[in-house]
């Protein structure tokens, strides 16, 4: 990781234009968990890959990743992430995409680098299922008729393909057999569902000090995610009037967040959703079993309870 964060620093920085590195280096600086990056490591090291293409790769998906957070604050008029003010909101919109494009791009170079079109071909494949995620969720929002289906569509996308691509990549890169190719996708896919699932629970029932983000996000964005799908699939005809008021029309008013929570909680919603995300942990722990066993084989275990441990 230390290897990771270094090439990371280095191709961040632009030489041309100083509003990059100012925006790159608050964003990346403030941390983050670095999970994605943690993910394609600890692949290619169950079979003992010893490199040096694994940290190129790691660094490229932490980029990926960094450009969507960018685009995604943006898109989502988001002002805290990590817990910092978000880039649009301390230099602005166009700041944000553009610096989001330009490590999109690095991004690639990175992955160039490996000499691999295979590689290549996961990871533009996850780009494009990214933003193909994250337009579904743009023209589902506001419509109270989304189903589970179209909201795991969603999060499959927006979410689960980088984590699958990022755990398939390391096997690649080890020159492994298609079966265990696709024991990592599996378990990065259903890793990535488990994480997206857990982060929309958070964001009705977390802890901004903790999340690094503001509570409610969701909601104000009027966005069907799993909880409030779940509530509305429940709701009384008077409950349905208000979904209908604050989610459909978006009329908003003081303590309307603290009664979606209540209705959530009245119709045993959120715990559900926490259940839905702990059969995707156990299912992510299921793939590895074809693996051979390692110390990183269980340490990809242990991280499947990690992003679920924040709900207990
Ligand atoms: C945030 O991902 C975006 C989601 C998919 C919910 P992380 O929670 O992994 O973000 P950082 O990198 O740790 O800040
Ligand atoms: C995650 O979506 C962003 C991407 C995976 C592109 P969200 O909008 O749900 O994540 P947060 O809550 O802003 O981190
Ligand atoms: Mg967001
Ligand atoms: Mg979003």
């Amino acid at each position: 990781m230390d290897a990771v964060n270094a090439l990371i620093r280095t191709r961040m920085a632009s030489e041309h234009a100083p509003r990059i590195p100012e925006v790159t280096a608050h964003l990346v600086e403030a941390g983050g968990k670095r999970l994605r990056p943690m993910l394609t490591l600890a692949a290619a090291r169950i079979f003992d890959y010893a490199g040096p293409y694994h940290v190129h790769l790691a660094a490229t998906v932490e980029f990926i990743h960094t450009a969507t957070l960018l685009h995604d604050d943006v898109v989502d008029e988001s002002a805290q992430r990590r817990g910092r003010p978000t880039a649009n909101l301390l230099w602005d919109n166009k700041s944000s995409v553009l610096v989001g494009d330009y490590l999109f791009s690095r991004s690639f170079q990175l992955m160039v680098e490996t000499g691999s079109l295979r590689v290549l071909d996961i990871l533009a494949n996850a780009s494009a299922t990214i933003a193909e995620g994250e337009v579904l969720q743009l023209t589902a929002a506001q419509d109270l008729a989304t189903t589970e289906a179209i909201y795991l569509q969603v999060v499959r996308g927006k979410t689960a393909a980088l984590f699958s691509a990022a755990t398939q990549v390391g096997a690649v890169i080890a020159e492994r057999s298609e079966r265990e190719v696709q024991a990592l996708f599996d378990y990065g896919d259903a890793l990535g569902i488990a994480f997206q699932i857990a982060d929309d629970l958070l964001d009705y029932t977390g802890d901004t000090a903790v999340t690094g983000k503001n509570l409610g996000d969701d909601f104000r964005e009027r966005k069907l995610t799993l909880p409030l799908i779940k509530a509305v699939a429940a709701a009384s005809a008077e409950e349905r009037l208000f979904w209908q008021r604050t989610i459909e029309k978006g009329d908003q008013r003081d303590g309307d967040l603290d009664y979606a929570i209540a209705l959530l909680r009245r119709h045993n919603a959120l715990e559900q959703t926490r259940a839905d995300a702990f059969a995707w942990t156990n299912k992510a722990q299921r793939a590895l079993t074809v693996l051979p066993r390692s110390d990183m084989r269980d340490l990809l275990s242990d991280l499947a309870e990690y992003v679920v441990s924040r709900l207990k």
